[in-house]
């Protein structure tokens, strides 16, 4: 007989998503893209280029796939690549490390913050991170069954986010904080950390015996000029006493256009990296061989690309900038990174709209043009409700379009 015609009720599968990760839903960034694919709008929401990579790099990756073994990579990487990373490192940061035991290779930056936090942080430890936040650090805490403490970056009127160091001092002395999560230069503000502001961060977690974990995706694009006299990049992994206290996450993405290739690196001392294989072995255990190859040779880039790179998006940064401006927007112009935080009050206004999210609506299926509300980046969301943030990671073009857009709001 066919076991199909018995007519038994057939039970419904319980299927659900983890309890922990209940919260989360789909992130926005997808959300967004896909709204915006829908409308037909501009994408200025998920921050990725819409041009390609270096040919050079690229073209490195076709030749690494027919000259060399397509077979799985060791757990902590392609010698020829963390080779390269260290020998960056030691360029950048004045201090030799490693390659084998400091630097281990991941599927992006985003499983680089993973394996850390699963790696080192206990369940109901607590970590420190400033809000706005990159969003897939909440999650990862989730997935930890770790504790956030939010510190928040405070706008001035001028448009400039800081944090309070009292607030950060408090927040570090609480029993159970493990570590600081940073992330300089910063998604979404565009605030690149000061010296100062890092001297702050590094006595903390010395005093408290904290660990820092610093996301440094935007490390090459930081834009000193005349709006930011002083903007330097500077790793909290060269103050003192933080070597052997920090790991410091990055990929190749931002920095050469290539955000689908997902190749990432965390680099710390043999102990802490030791936490961060231990998650990362389960993870991934080994990220795309030819690409990494070819990210090698990406690393071996002359240093007047990262300075033409920076040229590009800050010429991106003020085309998009002058435009916000003249239609209302309030903001500081970000001293790094992809995004321009702006306050949207004026334009909400005049428009009857409510919130970012109403703001986000409205751009989208009236102007033609998606961003991201902030307030998701927030553990309290009232924070962001005034503000929007702009990718300017487009072609000027696309900037153009959007731009042009914009302009038909009604005034
Ligand atoms: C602050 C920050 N960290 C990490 C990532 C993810 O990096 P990757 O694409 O290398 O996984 C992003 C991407 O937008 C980011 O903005």
């Amino acid at each position: 007989m066919d076991p199909d015609s018995t007519q038994q009720p057939i039970a419904t599968p319980v299927v659900r998503t983890a309890d922990r990760l209940q919260p989360f839903g789909t992130t926005v960034f997808a959300k967004i893209s896909r709204k915006a694919l829908a409308a037909q709008a501009i994408n200025l929401g998920q921050g990725f280029p819409d041009f390609e990579g270096p040919d050079f790099v690229k073209e490195a990756a076709a030749k690494a796939i027919f000259d060399h073994p397509n077979q799985y990579a060791p757990l902590g990487g392609l010698p020829v690549l963390t080779k390269a990373i260290a020998d960056r490192w030691r360029e950048d940061a004045k201090t030799p490390i490693d390659h084998a035991t400091q630097v281990t290779v991941t599927a992006g930056c985003t499983e680089a913050i993973a394996a850390t936090i699963l790696g080192l942080i206990n369940p109901g430890e607590k970590v420190i991170i400033f809000e706005p936040f990159y969003d897939s650090y909440l999650a990862c805490l989730a997935l930890a069954g770790a504790e956030l403490i939010a510190v928040s970056l405070h706008r001035s009127p001028g448009g400039d986010f800081a944090f309070d160091p009292d607030e950060l001092a408090h927040a570090a002395a609480q029993p159970g904080v493990r570590a600081i999560l940073l992330n300089t230069p910063h998604n979404p503000t565009g605030k690149v950390f000061s010296r100062d502001e890092l001297h702050t961060i590094a006595t903390l977690c010395c005093d408290n015996d904290l660990i820092a974990i610093t996301d440094e995706v935007y490390d090459r694009l930081v834009y000193r000029d005349p709006f930011n006299p002083q903007a330097k990049h500077v790793r909290l992994a060269t103050y003192n006493g933080m070597a052997d206290r920090t790991v410091t996450l990055n990929s190749l993405g931002k920095t050469f256009s290539l955000t689908g290739w997902k190749i990432g690196w965390a680099i710390a001392c043999p102990e802490l990296t030791a936490g961060v294989r231990a998650a990362h072995q389960f993870l991934t255990f080994a990220v795309a061989t030819p690409l990494q190859h070819a990210a090698a040779v990406a690393l071996g880039v002359d240093d007047s690309y990262y300075g033409q790179l920076a040229d590009t998006f800050r010429a991106q940064r003020d085309l998009l900038a002058d435009a916000l401006e003249s239609l209302g927007f309030a903001f500081a112009r970000p001293a790094g990174g992809y995004f321009i935080l702006a306050d949207h009050t004026a334009v909400s206004h005049r428009l009857g709209l409510a919130d970012d999210m109403a703001m986000c609506d409205y751009l989208i299926d009236h102007v033609g043009v998606a961003t991201i509300p902030p307030s998701v980046f927030y553990t309290r969301p009232e924070l962001g409700r005034s503000l929007l943030r702009f990718a300017f990671c487009k072609t000027e073009a696309t900037l153009h379009a959007a731009i042009e857009r914009l302009g038909r709001m009604k005034k």
